[in-house]
């Protein structure tokens, strides 16, 4: 069995979470595109727990964790992860892996990064690192292990990279057999995705965008695994929308609305602390994304932070016919009642307000999919499970 969550929105959906909570039935957990620019954000045992590399369900201790092959690592950074999280207690010797064939974030791709200033990236070298695994000319960790058989690589660059190899060794593996394996074997498995649709390199705001597919599909190619090999794919998204970084935002609030859901929502980058970007939800191009994805099941995230909004728009269409999302099309706006009651903590479906409940369904309906998890705060058990 093989679930893969993906974001709906443009990252920051909450995924880290409802990983965590998937994390209690699954065996292995599997990043499969991207790198150090994602930010996944757990409460744990009264730690906020950032992760950048490693999948975050590598915190319940039963979990195997993989870097698939379609990631790039930026290696001291993992180093340094797999660090801080043994000195918080969580061990991840014998149970993170990382394939051979993933690809290595240099120092000279942060470098060029540091300097864009189009995208508003990460600046944790992403986009130069796919550029060079795509171009042919990209360091895989094998390389490191087998330099002799490296013939597109200056001897140099690869002689810097070999005073990794003992620090890695623990880890490396061939991921995409162990996969297999799991799968033959019945076992369960949860493809981790980072960034979210619209920023996925093919279907997202381009340029404005990460350099890897983000979206469901992506899974298959970034894992090694068969497309028949996914049984399901569950969408996360936020009740509102955020973005860092450049690019269009066609629901993007008035400043002084923003600035307070911002606040209220903790709206600042987990891996940059860049102030989000804050909209109403886009229904419209959240279609799209359920259809790219072949979502089978929803996830919202953070409904408590509309709580004392009087008013909620969400977008319904566009006024515009454009094949793409621009700041120049004019979103066509329904207005739904907003809800004074506190619902942070809210476990059960029944003790939603009326209006938090109409909000729900009217995105259900417009969807046509099912909203199975609604999560209504930051700690780890907040989450209503339908
Ligand atoms: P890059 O992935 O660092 O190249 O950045 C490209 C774009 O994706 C920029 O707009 C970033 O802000 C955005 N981005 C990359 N990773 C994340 C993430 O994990 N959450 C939200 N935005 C991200």
């Amino acid at each position: 069995m093989v679930k893969v969550v993906v974001g709906l929105q443009w990252g920051d959906e909450g995924k880290g979470k409802l990983i965590d909570f998937l994390c209690r039935d699954m065996d292995i957990v599997a990043r499969f595109q991207g790198g150090a620019n994602a930010g996944h954000t757990v409460v744990w045992q009264g730690n906020e727990i950032a992760f950048h590399h490693i999948p975050s369900g590598i915190i319940h201790n039963h979990i195997t964790g993989i870097l698939g092959p379609g990631m790039v690592v930026d290696i001291p950074v993992l180093l340094d992860e797999i660090r801080y999280l043994k000195e918080l207690g969580i061990s991840v010797d014998g149970r993170l892996k990382i394939d051979w064939r993933t690809h290595v974030v240099r120092a000279d791709h942060k470098e060029e990064d540091a300097k864009d200033k189009l995208v508003g990236t990460t600046k944790r070298g992403i986009g130069p690192a796919y550029r060079d695994k795509y171009g042919r000319k990209g360091l895989r960790i094998v390389d490191i292990f087998y330099p002799q058989y490296v013939d597109h690589l200056p001897k140099e660059l690869l002689d810097h990279y070999i005073k990794y190899h003992d620090a890695l060794s623990p880890y490396v593996c061939d991921t995409v057999q162990l996969l297999h394996d799991a799968i033959n074997e019945g076992k369960s498995i949860l493809a981790e995705g980072a960034q979210g649709t619209f920023l996925d390199v093919g279907f997202g705001t381009y340029p404005y965008v990460t350099a890897s597919h983000t979206i469901a599909g992506g899974a298959c190619i970034g894992l090694g695994i068969s497309p028949k090999a996914i049984t399901e794919v569950i969408g996360v998204f936020k009740a509102y929308t955020t973005r860092v970084g450049n690019g269009p935002l066609p629901t993007e609030l008035e400043p002084e609305l923003e600035s307070s859901l911002r606040e209220r929502g903790k709206e600042y980058g987990a891996t940059t602390r860049r102030p989000r970007r804050c909209g109403w939800l886009d229904l419209y191009w959240l279609k799209f994304a359920v259809k790219l994805n072949g979502v089978d099941k929803l996830a919202i995230t953070k409904l408590d932070v509309l709580t004392g909004l009087p008013e909620i728009k969400v977008a319904i269409g566009y006024k515009e016919e454009l094949p793409f999302i621009t700041d120049d099309a004019h979103p066509i706006y329904v207005s739904l009642k907003g809800w004074n009651t506190d619902i942070r903590g809210v476990k059960r479906y029944s003790e939603l307000p009326l209006n938090a409940k109409r909000y729900l369904k009217f995105i259900e309906d417009t969807l046509e999919v099912p909203i199975k998890w609604i999560s209504t705060g930051p700690e780890r058990d907040a989450i209503i499970l339908r």
